[in-house]
């Protein structure tokens, strides 16, 4: 046989490529299309720069022999990795491809996964995984679980080091569920994902529950129920979207700080209407996205986990063009109150931000923990520890403001001086105690409510005592003789005081661990 020509072996190389791009074939590619699906390239080079994708790996097959699986091969093996830029920055990549045998994870597609997992902590640049899996691939057995062990041990080692965001594409069941579940992020496409340990028709075998797979584990399911997604969209163009947006916020590793953006909102900038957005009367509602929104750089605010837990707003935000996490209780859902969710949501996204060097700011409008037996045999004491340990052990900085309620155990959780917030300020609304008047009155003033003979003298008694103790206790000035709230000032002054704060902060040096250890043991 001839030598081939050096063109012919250039020709061989493009001819490979051209077939490594065609995945499981252009019927199956027709089938994601009309599915709502785009294809594994279709979403790497949506989710990138224009032009900016590197691929790694193209050319890896699978090794396996069993069920006649070596006539069954194609380039890639299901699964494009690599790595390019976004919004400029380097991110590295892998996307599954359900073209191919379901997308499913063999032990040479698991090791392409592992390799730019790898690569990505060599070069301290996030990680991010497209799912779309039929899950273990089922011919591979063991070899597929070894994979995915491999896979989860990586996302372990990679916590905390750099950004791990994975978007759920398509199927994602069983064991394949934990890689996501330990990265920072979840982003889930509505109507075309679902992650769940055990799929309908188990559940119906198991405990002869029927239930489809959208209610189970749909977008929206682990978006508003479970908390397990962030974020819920309706598309994958939406999807990759809401990625680079999110990669915005984020430094490229732990090492390093958030970008800087330019920001066209003045740093002085003061928002009349911020003083009338809290309404006087402490029982009523109102809705602190008005009070975000007046507050950090316009159009700033990122909202995470936007229909988990609504009783807390989290999300990030710019405050003169530089990134800051942001927790908010929210007065329009229970009150504002902390209860087993809303800590849960609080404590991840605080130490999300720690990892990450993304300053916090927190404000304030809480009246306690949501009582009741579902609370407490749900284990609102361990949830709530959460809270507690995250502010405590945060060493970003950490800067609050009191809004109107903060009360007894809320208080303290939410930020305060005594878990070390760097700069507390609170507003002429503030109320700031060991509980709330009502509460306080019925317990201190029992003796005296008993001597009342009718229900309305009881009224009456009840609403002068606590007037009284709203006037000498529920106000921001006693924590502030103190010197727990540093400062109180006018709600439009929120602005530039947090910036200034921020700015001054922005050298802090606060080390965690104070004592050696191997680590902390956060209640779980
Ligand atoms: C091998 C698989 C596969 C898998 C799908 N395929 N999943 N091949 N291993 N896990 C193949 C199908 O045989 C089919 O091949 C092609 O992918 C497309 O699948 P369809 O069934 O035609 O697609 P669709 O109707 O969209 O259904 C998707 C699906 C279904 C719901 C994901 O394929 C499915 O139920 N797959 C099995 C899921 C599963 O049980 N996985 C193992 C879970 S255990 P052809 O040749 O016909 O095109 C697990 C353990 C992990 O993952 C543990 C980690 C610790």
């Amino acid at each position: 046989m001839a030598t081939p020509s050096l063109s012919e072996k250039f020709k061989e190389l493009s001819d490979l490529k051209e077939k490594a791009k065609l995945g499981g074939g252009s019927e199956a590619i027709d089938k994601q299309h009309k599915g709502g699906k785009m294809t594994a390239r279709e979403r790497v080079d949506k989710l990138m720069d224009p032009g900016s994708f590197t691929e790694v790996d193209q050319f890896v097959v699978h090794r396996c022999y069993d069920f006649d699986m070596q006539k069954k091969k194609v380039l890639g093996d299901a699964v494009v990795t690599g790595y390019g830029t976004v919004n400029g920055r380097p991110v590295f990549v892998y996307a599954q491809d359900f073209t191919f045998v379901g997308g499913s994870l063999s032990e040479m597609h698991a090791r392409k996964i592992t390799k730019i997992q790898d690569m990505a902590m060599k070069a301290g640049a996030p990680c991010i995984g497209l799912n779309d899996s039929g899950g273990a691939r089922i011919q591979e057995g063991i070899n597929s679980l070894f994979g995915y062990g491999e896979i989860f041990y990586r996302n372990v080692m990679a916590s905390g080091v750099i950004p791990q965001l994975i978007a759920i594409m398509g199927p994602c069941a069983g064991g394949a569920v934990y890689s996501p579940a330990l990265a920072d992020f979840i982003f889930m496409v509505r109507k075309t994902s679902y992650m769940f340990i055990t799929g309908p028709k188990v559940v119906k075998a198991a405990i002869g529950e029927d239930v489809t797979f959208e209610a189970l584990g749909g977008a929206d399911s682990h978006a508003k129920l479970s908390g397990v997604a962030h974020f819920a969209v309706d598309s994958d163009e939406e999807c990759l979207r809401q990625m680079r947006t999110l990669l915005s916020y984020l430094p490229s590793n732990n090492m390093d700080d958030p970008p800087i953006m330019e920001s066209a909102d003045p740093p002085d900038r003061m928002d009349e209407e911020l003083n009338e957005t809290v309404p006087l009367d402490p029982k009523k509602p109102y809705d602190v996205h008005d009070v975000i929104m007046r507050v950090f750089d316009r159009s700033s605010f990122f909202e995470v986990q936007a229909l988990f837990a609504p009783n807390a707003v989290i999300g990030f935000a710019r405050l003169s063009g530089r990134s800051v996490g942001v927790i908010c209780n929210q007065p329009m859902v229970y009150a504002g109150c902390l209860d087993i969710d809303s800590s849960d949501k609080i404590a991840r996204f605080v130490r999300t931000c720690d990892a990450f060097n993304i300053p916090v700011v927190t404000f304030v409008d809480v009246p306690g923990y949501l009582p009741g037996t579902k609370q407490e045999h749900g284990g609102v004491i361990r949830h709530g520890a959460k809270v507690i340990y995250a502010y405590s052990e945060a060493s970003v900085p950490k800067l609050s403001v009191i809004m109107r309620k903060s009360y007894g155990g809320g208080y303290i959780a939410m930020s305060s001086r005594h878990l070390g917030a760097d700069v507390v300020l609170a507003w002429p609304t503030a109320e700031i105690a060991v509980m709330g008047p009502d509460g306080a009155v019925e317990i201190i003033h029992r003796n005296e409510l008993m001597k009342a003979k009718t229900p309305e003298e009881t009224k009456e008694i009840t609403n002068k005592l606590v007037a009284e103790y709203r006037n000498k206790f529920a106000n921001p000035y006693i924590a502030a003789q103190m010197g727990y709230v540093d400062s109180v000032i006018l709600p439009k002054e929120t602005r530039p005081m947090l910036i200034k704060a921020l700015e001054t902060l922005v050298s802090k040096r606060d080390m965690q661990p104070r004592a050696p250890k191997r680590h902390g043991n956060i209640p779980a």
